[in-house]
């Protein structure tokens, strides 16, 4: 659920566009980080924890902690949180490893 009209804020969400999450469109809007705009959603899992396998997502909401790390058009380790949606964005969950050293980044 998006808050188009917070009381004390006033009306802060407009120019929505579109963003893909695992494929699927989501409605959004330029005014709201990537991680605000999953949460609207209802998205709250963003990845698993490398060692338990355990779901992940928002936690500090001001990119200290990494834990909304996620694959965003293509670039890994993407912190969520601080990243604003852009139209047609294209955001993985971080499941499992990236392959941060392999051919696809040039090493
Ligand atoms: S939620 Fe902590 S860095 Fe994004």
């Amino acid at each position: 659920m998006h808050i188009k009209n917070h009381p004390i804020l006033g009306e802060r969400l407009h120019d929505p566009v579109t963003i893909y999450f695992n494929g699927k469109p989501l409605q959004a809007y330029k005014q709201q980080t990537i991680a605000a705009a999953l949460i609207a959603n209802g998205v709250k899992k963003f990845g698993e924890s490398r060692k338990l396998m355990q779901a992940r997502g928002l936690f500090c909401s001001r990119g200290r902690c990494c834990s909304c790390y996620m694959t965003v058009n293509g670039e890994d380790h993407v912190k969520t949180c601080m990243k604003m949606v852009e139209d047609e964005m294209v955001v993985i969950p971080n499941i499992g490893d990236p392959d941060v050293r392999g051919d696809s980044h040039g090493n």
